[in-house]
């Protein structure tokens, strides 16, 4: 048999580039070099493709320690972007954040009619948007925190008034987000007013749309959603940050979080929140895979959908594959599921389209 040739795209022009070479050198480790032949996509911080080339007998391997050394820039050959169907049959992006994880790298692959893994523009794009997800959430009658829009052009205007209808509406403290980011990038609990505008200036930084909410005394578990018309969903996973909320130091920098496997909760909360991932990541047309993040309030016991996470962290001791393989599927299997459905998507598309 034929090996496919599978393109690991990784790095990206967004916040969350180094985070994406340590997933990504964990999946090149694991995947299945007997079905797949590798090669290696690298996206520069400021936006430039490049194809890393392994010098003469380097193996796989040799590719991972360089993506997690971040010296992979070294190695690399300039990319035209337009040749990843010569080079490669199908595109596994690795990688986080705007431009990658929204919607725009999927339209690319899309355009150029390349098969790909996970979700599609439209799933991308609405979960990576924190004001459109909770619209849509909202709409289909999914438990959500309250919450504000704050546009730049208005707190521009008024900051005081904006600051007026927090404190009246969300009180304190609050969380202010930038709408489209991730990782916790410009992400700020304000407790009072000054906080509010100094947590608003640096999310402004990121986005020109924020989302405030109310702050939630809250559990985070978090459920891992696989497939395309028949999503299946992992044991829950919980997630307890050190410190006051789940920063970028406490997810990437520190290991005091814990992550416990399987949650504990009640077997109904527990139905209740496997069913509510599933149904939320076929609200937003969610295909592939999806890390779905929930809030359980620590006084009320109220669930609350916090987020969808359409290309979550995957190094092999991120939530989205431990939860999988507390389920039953090994890190490499799940690699590999996500490679087929990617392809179920792909042929299915093509023949509703031959059928016109
Ligand atoms: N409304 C909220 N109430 C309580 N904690 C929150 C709230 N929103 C965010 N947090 C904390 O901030 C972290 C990051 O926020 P999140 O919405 O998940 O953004 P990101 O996309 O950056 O992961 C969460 O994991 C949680 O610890
Ligand atoms: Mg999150």
């Amino acid at each position: 048999m034929n090996k496919r040739k599978i393109a690991i795209v990784f790095g990206g022009k967004s916040s969350e580039h180094e985070v994406s070479l340590m997933s990504a050198a964990s999946v090149i480790r694991a995947i299945n070099k007997e079905r797949y032949e590798l090669v290696y996509i690298g996206i520069t911080r400021d936006g430039e493709w490049r194809r890393l080339v392994l010098p003469e007998g380097m193996t796989a391997s040799f590719a991972a320690d360089v993506l997690e050394q971040s010296t992979w820039l070294n190695y690399t050959e300039a990319f035209n972007m337009s040749y990843i169907k010569k080079v490669a049959d199908f595109a596994l992006p690795i990688i986080h954040g705007p431009n990658c994880e929204d919607g725009k790298l999927q339209g690319f692959f899309e355009t150029v009619g390349i098969p790909y893994g996970g979700c599609g523009v439209l799933a991308s794009a609405l979960a990576m948007d924190k004001l459109a997800a909770k619209d849509v959430f909202d709409k289909v009658g999914f438990p959500i925190c309250k919450h504000r829009a704050l546009f730049k052009y208005k707190y521009e205007e008024d900051r005081e008034r904006a600051e007026q209808h927090v404190a009246e509406e969300l009180g304190y403290p609050c969380f202010v987000k930038p709408a489209n980011m991730g990782s916790s990038v410009g992400i700020t609990k304000a407790h009072n007013k000054s906080e509010f505008f100094r947590a608003c200036d640096l999310a402004f930084k990121y986005d020109k749309r924020l989302i405030i909410e109310e702050a939630i005394n809250a559990r985070e578990v978090e459920a891992a959603v696989l497939g395309n018309a028949h999503p299946e969903v992992a044991v829950l996973g919980e997630i307890v940050p050190h410190g006051e909320f789940y920063t970028y130091e406490s997810k990437y920098d520190d290991d005091e979080s814990v992550l416990v496997i399987p949650a504990k909760l009640s077997p109904e909360m527990t139905e209740e929140i496997r069913d509510i991932a599933v149904k939320a990541f076929q609200a937003i047309d969610g295909e592939g895979y999806a890390r779905v993040d929930f809030f359980v309030g620590k006084d009320d016991g109220k669930i609350y959908l916090n987020e969808i996470n359409t290309l979550p962290g995957f190094t092999k001791i991120s939530m989205f594959p431990m939860l999988w393989e507390a389920s039953g599927l090994s890190y490499p299997d799940t690699i590999e599921r996500i490679i087929e459905l990617g392809y179920e998507r792909y042929n299915d598309q093509n023949n509703r389209q031959a059928m016109l």
